[in-house]
């Protein structure tokens, strides 16, 4: 603490998703591409993910979440100081996602930027949003995770299109005391490792012509393999940076919500956590991997399930591409 400056703490106060209707099944991904729902099942854990309607794109889906978001915490959308959306799939390169809803709300007030940290993203948001309400400079911030992936998907490419699908969650952060909410926060990156998941055409290395679209390149490119060596330390690693941060221990833990990348790596997250499978919370079975909108929406299901009690603690863990991982651990 320096020159008189309290810092802050930041709580949750609202929680929203929004799925987008249609459901594309393993057994309809059996007709496109040369796989097998047993294929996904036993890989992936994979049996079906939602698909956006042609005219949805990123603020629809966000625009959805967000309204359920602030309606739960009881916000009048005037009343946001900031939005943080976190998307690989924004409706554009420009402007910013975050300000498309932020005019969509009616969020006169608000500030809003895009953040882009593939499947971590929503963790990042929260770390960034929680270090700017404990600096004092904003008191009600909305986050907001969400992804169109199916529009970057090539569905020539069984390795990758069985995996993903669309989605959007939100929650709002609010001021609160200092040593409530947000406990310990954690994020990392290696670029160097940026191959094995990636996007090459579209931006400004590789912009897209008649040639590179021949060539498929706007699409995701991903290694497989690579990724999962990775992903199971990573997500460990910062989860347990983030429980010393807080100065508690890994039994203190009532709910795990991991990123919904397989459920092989979910699995071995939980054991090297030493969690039991009722505290884990998994819904890649019904709608696959969102990216940055797969957190959210598992914390919102939670809470719609009846079973987070005010004061349950929760770590949120991810990794996706970049490589980029990172953690965050609240008390609800
Ligand atoms: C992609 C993933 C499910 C594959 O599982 P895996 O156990 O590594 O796969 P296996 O080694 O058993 O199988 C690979 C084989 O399946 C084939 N295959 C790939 N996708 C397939 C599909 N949808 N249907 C059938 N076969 C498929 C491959 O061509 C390969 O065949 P080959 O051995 O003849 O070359 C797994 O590696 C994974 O989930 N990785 C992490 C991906 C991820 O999390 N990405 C997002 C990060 S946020």
């Amino acid at each position: 603490m320096t020159r008189g400056i309290q810092p802050k703490g930041a709580r949750i106060t609202g929680i929203g998703h929004y799925l987008p209707e249609r459901v594309l099944t393993n057994f309809d991904l059996e007709k496109m591409v040369d796989t097998s729902d047993e294929w996904i099942v036993t890989r992936s854990g994979i049996r079906e993910r939602r698909i956006a309607d042609e005219s949805e794109a990123a603020s629809d889906l966000a625009l959805n979440a967000a309204r359920r978001a602030i309606e739960d915490a009881g916000v009048a959308a005037d009343e946001l100081d900031l939005i943080i959306v976190s998307t690989v799939t924004p409706d554009m390169s420009l402007p910013a996602t975050a300000c498309l809803l932020q005019s969509r709300l009616g969020a006169k007030r608000a500030a809003g930027f895009d953040l882009s940290a593939a499947c971590s993203g929503f963790v990042y948001g929260l770390t960034t949003g929680h270090a700017l309400i404990a600096a004092g400079r904003a008191k009600k911030i909305l986050i907001v995770g969400v992804e169109v992936l199916s529009r970057i998907l090539d569905y020539e490419d069984r390795a990758t299109c069985v995996l993903f699908g669309d989605g959007a969650g939100a929650v709002v952060l609010e001021e609160g005391p200092e040593g409530e909410g947000i406990l310990g926060t954690f994020m990392q990156c290696d670029g160097s490792l940026g191959e094995l998941l990636y996007v090459p055409g579209g931006g400004s290395r590789m912009p897209l012509d008649a040639q590179r679209i021949a060539e498929r390149q706007q699409y995701v490119k991903m290694r497989g393999d690579g990724l999962f060596k990775y992903a199971v330390r990573a997500m460990v690693d910062a989860a347990r940076s983030t429980l010393d941060e807080a100065g508690l221990q890994l039994s203190d833990i009532d709910y795990l919500i991991p990123h919904q990348a397989n459920i092989r790596i979910i699995e071995g997250v939980r054991k090297r956590l030493k969690l039991a499978k009722e505290q884990v919370v998994v819904n890649i079975d019904r709608i696959g991997n969102t990216s940055s909108a797969s957190i959210p929406i598992a914390l919102s299901e939670l809470r719609d399930g009846g079973t987070l009690h005010k004061g349950d603690l929760v770590m949120m863990v991810a990794f996706g591409g970049g490589l980029t991982w990172g953690a965050v651990l609240a008390r609800y």
